[in-house]
């Protein structure tokens, strides 16, 4: 079942009669294993940056988001975090024609994107990327730039990135790192959803001083995708005002493509949004958290659907 991403998609679907009757789709759910759905919507590996910096945070919110790739992947709303999932892999990642086994995907496959196909199925370990692995990650040589460049282009189908977008997203892969007390079990929540936004939010506003409208449509973009994952979690009932609230946010943001090329109506409108936002929404969201779909205890109801499979 692929629909397009983002938020007006997840509105149009995610309105169950009864949660026992028909569960929300979430999106992860696309990609995850049967067996593996409370899991993959419950808990996530951990993640430890090396690097707080505006760019970092820029490349978490691009790697994030659908919108950075094309064709199948940005349809199923598929971003890098798919299949590594804070940066680091996704033991639960399983997508019919990518992968053999869950946990694995080809990447030179021609699935996503027919450029890069190699004409073999040829799953692999989806990496850690806090690892050392086969591309280098020494900013001299600028390997990993093109291999996420090639990536995003040729394997995704993706729209080409700039100069500016590739520098974030290689980054954030190089701050990415494992955390310095071992890997604690991440839980999945609300945060994860507003801080991503408020990173997309401060790289957008960065690449509009830099006079990059692109880097920063595409932002605007991976802040919308993660407005549309918080409303996964808030069903209607007994979450239809903050539903609609969340949507009218995400038109806010989408109207402001226009204007991105105009660096300082577009800053000035994103700190107005920002501020709307958070004086009012966010905190209802958060105080109403633990009656949402971040708490595992309300996601029993994805269990039984295991069963059926
Ligand atoms: C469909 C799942 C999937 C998606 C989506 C995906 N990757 Fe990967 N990625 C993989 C797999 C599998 C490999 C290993 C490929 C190999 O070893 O040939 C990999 C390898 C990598 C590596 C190299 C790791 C090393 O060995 O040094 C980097 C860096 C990387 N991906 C970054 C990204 C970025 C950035 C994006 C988004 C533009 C992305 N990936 C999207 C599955 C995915």
């Amino acid at each position: 079942m692929l629909r397009t991403g983002g938020i007006v998609g997840a509105l149009a679907l995610a309105v169950p009669a009864t949660p026992a009757a028909a569960p929300p789709p979430f999106e992860i759910l696309r990609w995850t294993a049967p067996g593996a759905e409370l899991a993959a919507l419950s808990t996530q590996p951990a993640a430890c940056l090396g690097s707080a910096a505006v760019e970092v945070q820029a490349g978490e919110a691009l790697f994030n988001s659908p919108r950075l790739l094309g064709g199948q992947a940005a349809k199923a709303g598929l971003s890098c975090a798919g299949c590594h999932v804070n940066g680091r892999d996704n033991a639960h990642f399983l997508m019919a024609g990518v992968s053999d086994r869950a946990g694995t995907a080809d990447v030179t496959h021609s699935f996503f994107g027919a450029a890069r196909g190699n004409g073999r199925f040829d799953p692999v370990t989806i990496p850690d990327l806090a690892r050392p692995g086969k591309v280098s990650r020494d900013p001299a040589g600028g390997a990993l730039e093109s291999f996420v460049r090639d990536l995003i282009v040729d394997e995704f189908a993706g729209r080409e990135p700039t100069p500016a977008m590739l520098a974030a997203l290689a980054a954030y892969v190089r701050a990415i790192a494992p955390c310095p007390d071992g890997d604690p079990p991440g839980r999945r929540a609300l945060d994860d959803q507003l801080r991503l936004i408020d990173f997309a939010l401060r790289g957008a506003t960065g690449m509009a001083r830099r006079a990059d409208p692109v880097a920063a449509r595409a932002l605007l973009a991976a802040a919308r995708h993660q407005l549309g994952l918080i409303a996964e979690r808030y069903p209607a009932p007994p979450f239809g005002a903050e539903r609609r609230e969340l949507l009218a946010a995400s038109r806010v943001l989408a109207d402001m493509h226009d204007k991105a090329a105009n660096s300082d109506g577009f800053i000035a409108a994103l700190s107005a949004w920002r501020a709307a936002f958070e004086k009012d929404l966010v905190q209802r969201l958060r105080r109403r958290e633990a009656r949402s779909l971040y708490n595992p205890a309300n996601l029993a109801f994805v269990a039984p659907q295991q069963d059926n499979r």
